[in-house]
């Protein structure tokens, strides 16, 4: 018997099928850098405890890594938590860093079905090590992916990236390991967490808040942004060809001429 809803299915699927073949057939950003926000007024919206929007955003990494990785992009950085996120109630800390134990875990085998590859960038020092771990085993595992690069800002600042390089450039500095003459940007931007991976091509952040709050000042320097009032975990493959389609659009001139 034919069921009607899965017509619908079928047409849905088609529609999106052939949305996605239109988008390849034009240049798809190498490396797509998401602000996740909006959760906690995700959840507020639906009278549930902050975290449940945590929770519900995890769902969306998933699908939107999948995604991203079907499209042919690179890279998908992810900002996951902030070097300023730590002020936030410690119920709340807490569970952001036991999502990755359960994230990780339960997406570990798609990880491996799809070829996705996970790196994390951030300061390492003050993760709890359970976080950390959970982080290295699905790295580990992940390794030999060669499909998308799957890169979490955990525990990251983009300032506090920033002073670590220049502290590191002075010490190889005074050690002869680098000479003054030839710091430029591209061996500055080698000191930086993001020194094996491209710039990003495009910005997204959810949730209608128009700012960078600390993330890759540096590297974003010629990115493409894009925003949207969409709250992180009701973001959609739509959204995300919206603002694929929209970069596709735009005329990235490096201060040159088109
Ligand atoms: C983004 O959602 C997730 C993190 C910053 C960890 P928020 O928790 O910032 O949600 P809002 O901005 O309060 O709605
Ligand atoms: C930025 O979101 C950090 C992450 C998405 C992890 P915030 O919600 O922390 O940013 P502000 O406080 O609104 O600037
Ligand atoms: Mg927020």
């Amino acid at each position: 018997m034919i069921n009607k809803k899965n017509l619908w299915k079928t047409a849905d699927n088609h529609n999106i099928e052939e949305r996605m073949r239109k988008i390849q057939s034009a240049p798809v950003p190498e490396h797509i850098a998401i602000i996740m926000d909006g959760n906690g007024r995700w959840a507020k919206k639906r009278a549930l405890p902050r975290v449940a929007g945590h929770h519900e955003g995890m769902k969306t990494v998933k699908r939107i890594a999948k995604l991203a990785n079907r499209l042919g992009v690179k890279v998908l950085t992810l900002y996951a938590f902030s070097t300023e996120n730590w002020k936030r109630p410690k119920a709340e800390v807490e569970f952001l860093m036991k999502l990755p134990q359960e994230f990780l875990n339960s997406f570990l085998p798609d990880l491996m079905e799809e070829n996705i590859r996970v790196e994390m960038m951030g300061d390492e020092t003050q993760i709890p090590s359970y976080t950390l771990k959970a982080v290295q085993r699905a790295m580990e595992e992940t390794s030999g992916n060669d499909g998308l690069i799957l890169n979490f800002a955990l525990n990251y600042g983009s300032r506090a990236e920033i002073l670590m390089a220049v502290k590191n450039i002075i010490q190889d500095a005074k050690n002869d390991i680098l000479l003054e003459e030839n710091l430029n940007e591209d061996l500055f931007s080698s000191y930086l967490m993001t020194n094996q991976l491209k710039d990003p091509d495009l910005l997204i952040r959810t949730s209608g808040e128009v700012r960078l709050s600390n993330f890759m000042l540096w590297q974003l320097a010629y990115t493409e942004f894009w925003f949207t009032d969409v709250n992180w975990p009701d973001f959609k493959d739509v959204h995300l060809f919206e603002a694929v389609e929209a970069f596709q659009k735009r005329s990235r001139r490096f201060g040159g001429l088109s």
